[in-house]
């Protein structure tokens, strides 16, 4: 069984109270929930971390090689702003697949550029909590085509 990470950035421990309108009503508890429930309906073993400090969520992309087949990302406000998340991402070989749960395209002009997709696979944004199960579906079409091929 491959294992997937799912990480989430700055702020992300607040949904469910934070801006509901714009993020929905989803906590981070529920959505690690739907994401491990979904993993094992596709044969993944999805692991969750959060955290609001930089250098942690550095270490934890570091760590992806050797631990996990993909990497599922949504980097909150350092997407926007973090060249250090960008730079490990690029050292991935792992596919690494962008979350945002907001439409980052309708929002403020510093939003609408994100480092970290120039080192994804994939980006998903817009569709709530929804993207992280669309996510790990995409990561698992990935990882089953390279395994085939
Ligand atoms: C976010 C969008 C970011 O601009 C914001 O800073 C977040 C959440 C999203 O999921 O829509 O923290 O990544």
């Amino acid at each position: 069984m491959s294992a997937v990470l799912v990480l989430n950035g700055p702020n992300l421990n607040l949904l469910g109270r934070r801006e509901p309108s714009i993020y929905g009503r989803s906590t981070l508890a529920d959505i690690e929930t739907m994401c491990v429930a979904e993993g094992e309906r596709l044969g993944l073993a999805v692991a969750c971390r959060q955290s609001n400090d930089e250098a942690e969520l550095v270490s934890w992309v570091q760590e992806v090689p050797g631990r996990f087949a993909g990497l599922v990302l949504n980097a909150g406000a350092y997407s926007h702003t973090s060249i250090a998340l960008l730079d490990a991402a690029r050292l991935l070989s792992e596919p690494l697949i962008e979350v945002h749960l907001s439409n980052i395209y309708q929002r403020e002009t510093f939003r609408q550029r994100s480092y970290v997709s120039s080192a994804a696979t994939g980006v998903l944004c817009g569709f709530g909590a929804s993207g992280y199960i669309m996510a790990l579906q995409a990561m698992a079409a990935i990882l089953a085509d390279a395994d085939s091929g």
